[in-house]
């Protein structure tokens, strides 16, 4: 019995009878037709017809149609008694359908199993949801996870993770990379989110932190010389929760020596290549795309754009220095300001009211407003523009703007004016929702790099530089000098992976010389003493030989939600985490004992907010 897999459907011949079933219930074979045979399962459905019991047994292979016949009394009386998801075992002969009953939707649709022994295996309570109900509320999947998971997309998904994380690693490992583990109860590894933190009892007021990311770990590996390595590992960020976040996540995280940017770029599109044709037989564009984190910014608004989404910005900033359009000019002459539009296509089947409600969305999104002009005919100069702002443009503003968005009659053209993050951030949420709400994105994937991303960026609440990154990443080469001069301008080696709108992927050049890394970490505003009591292992090995290296993450949830094209990364994750970070089916976080606090050296405190 223990053999049964799924991956592996169950048949055998009869000869050990210690077995509980002969076959699957989603793979009898033609051969079967006429044979009695054992099965064990889920009751799926029960349907009561005129003095016939017909009743799907489910197991992980599918479905299978069992027929009860009231000649049998006893038998039947027993049938009646059976509820959806009671276990049990039948022992049938298997018979064809009489024509006309047949259900081509099933794989076993042809026959059935005209049952003569039925054994109750476990009854089981009423059900809180059934299982073909659709919106059942996620707090209830979750907290009867056991439930949920028997549901075939559940399973399916769980498949699909298993086998692309099976292709991966067998990739990984013909490609040289060694499966590494790294600890769990370590220090804090800054990836920019809240660390989780383990409370040691042996060393009273000392904790450790769960690892954001192994990235420390990798890179002392490398400096240990074993060169390639990789590991699918969980990572851990108190963060707030979205569709695509989880406070334990998994990563497929690897790291090399002696390789450059676009050598390991090419490794790794290798990979993911790889990956897409054995999985889903779908071939991506070799060479990858690739657009620098400025070009990204100035063209979509974001550095993960989904290019399934044909809508693109166009620059304005410099022609509206000089216009009368107050909101226009004083956005092109701030320091940090931006004037960019947003050319939807088509835009006369967006009405005024449609336009009232973007502009509400782009509010709520903190935009000023949503200026917006319908193309007419672009030749025609003002006159071709209809738009409560026509009057305020110049006709050298126009020109450029027909030019720059290659407009065309029927176009609606949306402004976005102002701080450079707030229109970058609100165009592309636009660019987003116009994307959804009118069908517009192409089907497939696109996939993209990201590429030459500043090192730093300003945190004007800490009113200092943070790592875009995380601090172990190189500078290029060239903007080193201007490390001390002007770090904002500094641009670094990383790159990120974006499939379909999502971040999948990111990784880096690091640093390897500890005089630079010591300057980086000074420029995050980190004093000497801070750097070696939290990085002093890095710093002394990286003075020890450490070879150049670099690697990447994969964000394993990400890309296994999108290969199964599931909503959010909830669906591929077994037992995740509700947006408020609980585990509803086992009630953790939970409470400890006083004991185990004392034991820990910890008071609590009553928290702020009650
Ligand atoms: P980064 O922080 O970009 O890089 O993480 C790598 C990838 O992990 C995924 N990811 C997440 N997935 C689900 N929930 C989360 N909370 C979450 N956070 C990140 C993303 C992301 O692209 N050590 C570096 C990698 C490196 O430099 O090699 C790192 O962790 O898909
Ligand atoms: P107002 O001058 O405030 O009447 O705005 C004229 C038009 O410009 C309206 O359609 C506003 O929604 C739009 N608008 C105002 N501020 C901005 C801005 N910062 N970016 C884009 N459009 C804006």
């Amino acid at each position: 019995m223990g053999a049964t897999g799924y991956n592996r459907p169950f048949e055998h011949s009869g000869s050990l009878t210690a077995l509980m079933r002969d076959y699957s219930c989603g793979l009898i074979p033609e051969r079967a037709l006429g044979c009695e045979i054992w099965l064990a399962g889920w009751v799926h459905h029960r349907r009561d017809h005129g003095g016939v019991i017909f009743l799907d047994l489910r197991d992980a292979t599918g479905l299978v149609q069992l027929v009860f016949s009231p000649g049998e009394p006893a038998l039947f009386a027993q049938a009646e008694r059976l509820r959806s998801e009671f276990v049990i075992r039948v022992r049938g002969a298997v018979t064809r359908r009489p024509p006309g009953t047949e259900n081509p939707a099933l794989a076993t649709g042809g026959i059935e199993v005209r049952v003569g022994t039925l054994e109750i295996l476990n009854p089981a309570e009423p059900l809180p949801f059934a299982l073909d109900e659709t919106g059942t509320s996620e707090e209830v999947r979750l907290r009867y996870r056991y439930l949920d998971l028997r549901r075939p997309e559940m399973q399916g998904r769980l498949r699909m993770r298993a086998r692309i994380a099976r292709e991966l690693r067998n990739w990984l490992d013909q490609a040289g990379f060694l499966e590494v583990e790294t600890p769990v109860l370590t220090r804090a590894t800054p990836e920019g989110a809240r660390d989780y933190l383990v409370p040691s009892r042996t060393q009273p007021g000392h904790f450790f932190a769960l690892p954001q990311s192994p990235q420390l770990f990798k890179q002392i590996l490398m400096i240990g010389g074993l060169e390639r390595y990789y590991q699918i590992v969980r990572c851990f960020r108190d963060e707030d929760l979205r569709a695509d976040r989880q406070p334990e996540f998994t990563q497929l995280d690897l790291e090399t020596s002696f390789l450059d940017e676009e050598s390991i770029r090419d490794l790794m599109e290798a990979m993911i290549r790889h990956l897409f044709r054995v999985v889903l037989d779908i071939s991506l564009p070799e060479p990858f795309p690739r657009l620098t984190h400025a070009e990204a910014l100035a063209r979509y608004g974001s550095d993960k754009p989904d290019l399934r989404n044909p809508l693109e910005l166009a620059e304005l900033s410099d022609l509206a220095r000089d216009l009368d359009f107050r909101v226009f000019r004083e956005a092109a002459r701030a320091p940090g300001g931006r004037v960019a539009v947003l050319r939807l296509p088509e835009g006369g089947r967006v009405s005024r009211s449609q336009i009232d409600q973007l502009t509400e969305f782009v509010r709520a999104r903190g935009g000023a407003g949503l200026a917006w002009i319908r193309v007419l005919d672009p030749e025609a100069g003002a006159a071709g523009l209809n738009s409560p702002i026509v009057k305020f443009l110049s006709p050298d503003f126009i020109d450029g703007l027909v030019k720059r968005t290659a407009a065309r009659c029927g176009d609606l053209l949306f402004f976005g004016a102002g701080e450079r993050a707030t229109v970058n951030e609100t165009l592309a949420q636009l660019r987003i929702r116009l994307g959804g709400d009118l069908g517009l994105l192409r089907p497939g994937f696109e996939v993209l790099w990201v590429t030459d991303f500043p090192m730093f960026e300003w945190d004007p609440d800490g009113q200092r530089w943070q790592a875009l990154h995380h601090p172990f990443t190189a500078p290029r080469t060239a903007d080193r000098p201007r490390l001390a001069t002007d770090p904002g301008s500094v641009l670094s080696r990383a790159y990120d992976l974006v499939l379909n709108g999502y971040e999948v992927g990111g990784g880096s050049i690091r640093i390897h010389d500890p005089e630079l890394q010591r300057q980086v970490l000074g420029l995050l505003g980190m004093s000497g003493e801070e750097m070696q009591e939290k990085f002093g292992f890095l710093l002394d090995a990286l003075g020890w030989g450490a070879p150049p290296h670099g690697g990447m993450a994969f964000g394993l949830d990400r890309l296994v939600m999108l290969m199964t094209g599931a909503a959010n990364i909830r669906e591929v994750i077994a037992f995740p985490k509700t947006q408020s970070a609980t585990d509803p089916l086992t009630g953790a976080p939970g409470t400890v004992t006083e004991l185990q606090l004392r034991e820990l050296g910890i008071a609590l405190r009553k928290p702020a907010h009650s």
